[in-house]
């Protein structure tokens, strides 16, 4: 039985590691959010425990995948999973959680909405004998989480940070203007990306190569609550009104896609045209993101493997139920606020008009098809 789940096991990790390199794989992402599971070994029968699974929101590609590829690969393995997600509503993920509990489950795989808001359920789960794995969000402030698999955070903000070094050609002779767009303040994530971000672009700021004329270079002052979009708008349109009446903004750096869409509605809504559009950053790589980075109006974004994740988040799983040893790679980076944890970092990948070919339709990510439609 522990053979057959091993097996199982190692094709689920091969196939997405497949999918991660040049071969092409089956498209994790459809517009449909229903991805291809990178599993094919149909033989292997696992355990029937219940493994529940909390998202925080649909209304972002990246979660329909994540949700998608976690089911099908441990469904792949003989797990019956509980697929749950709240729409960035923190009471009501912290009340799936709790009915998670109360139905039984075997182990929580969470992805939070607001971290700290969820302490109590996870003692609870710790009380109730369930392991809980954090799914690409930490989950801060408690001893009741066993790993962490997610991408490296902070490298996602020093490949964005990169970025803009690289290609804005910003100079004390030659400065180019610069607003930031950042994440969640109740997310992890977004604080570790500000600051590889910060750490690319700060000596630039310095010297005056990069001018940031709303001065909002604090995180407390540019990070968005809940990663949203419409917020991300208003306080584009309010920068542009305020701040770039008589000068053009030349870049964007936002942390994510739907952040970016928001900026874009704003420059668009302020006049800004192909003669003075400017280079705008973003993650996750969805899909209409990638169609805008081949059109021109995004610069590049972060692709992150969302297959690649979920396998390493399904060894996890094993782990915990079935006692076998996870890949972990960083022991030393995330610190809750009570532990360390045990986590397993995936690699992000820039991409814009240069590399997206290789990257996103050689990786099976999406499909030539999807991206011309
Ligand atoms: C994830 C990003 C995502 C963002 C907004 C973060 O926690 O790491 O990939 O873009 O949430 O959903």
């Amino acid at each position: 039985m522990k053979k057959k789940v091993l097996a199982a096991l190692m094709a689920v990790a091969l196939t997405a590691l497949t999918a991660c390199g040049a071969a092409p794989a089956a498209p994790a992402a459809s517009g449909s959010g229903d991805a291809a599971p990178a599993a094919t070994d149909s033989s292997s029968s696992g355990s029937g425990k219940k493994v529940a699974v909390a998202m925080p929101t649909q209304s972002s590609e990246r979660w329909m995948h994540d949700g998608a590829n976690m089911k099908a690969q441990l469904e792949e393995l003989g797990y019956t999973v509980d697929l749950q997600y709240a729409e960035d509503d923190v009471q009501a993920q912290v009340s799936q959680i709790e009915n998670m509990i109360a139905a039984g489950a075997d182990c929580l795989v969470i992805a939070a909405i607001d971290s700290d808001a969820l302490v109590n359920v996870e003692q609870q789960a710790k009380d109730a004998g369930i392991p809980v794995i954090a799914y690409d969000r930490l989950l801060m402030n408690t001893d009741a989480v066993s790993y962490y698999a997610t991408f490296d955070n902070k490298g996602v903000g020093t490949k964005i940070g990169e970025y803009i070094v690289q290609h804005a050609d910003a100079t004390p002779e030659n400065p180019k203007t610069i607003e930031l767009f950042m994440g969640s303040p109740d997310d992890n994530n977004a604080h570790m990306l500000y600051a590889g971000l910060m750490e690319q672009i700060q000596p630039l700021l310095d010297d005056g190569s990069l001018i940031c004329k709303s001065g909002q270079i604090d995180f407390e002052d540019n990070n968005t609550l809940r990663w949203d979009q419409q917020t991300a708008m208003k306080r584009c349109e309010d920068i542009l009104t305020r701040y770039y009446a008589d000068e053009d903004l030349n870049i964007c750096a936002c942390a994510y896609d739907g952040l970016s869409y928001g900026c874009m509605s704003a420059l668009e809504g302020a006049g800004y045209t192909d003669a003075n559009w400017p280079m705008i950053t973003g993650q996750d790589a969805e899909l209409m993101a990638t169609k805008h980075i081949i059109s021109g109006k995004q610069t590049m974004s972060i692709y992150k493997d969302t297959r690649l994740l979920a396998s390493k988040c399904v060894t996890m799983v094993q782990a915990v139920l079935e006692g076998a040893t996870p890949e972990i790679n960083d022991t030393e980076q995330y610190n809750n606020g009570k532990i360390v944890v045990p986590s397993y970092l995936c690699e992000p990948v820039p991409v814009d008009k240069d590399n997206y070919e290789e990257v996103i339709i050689g990786g099976g990510y999406y499909t030539k098809e999807q991206l011309a439609e």
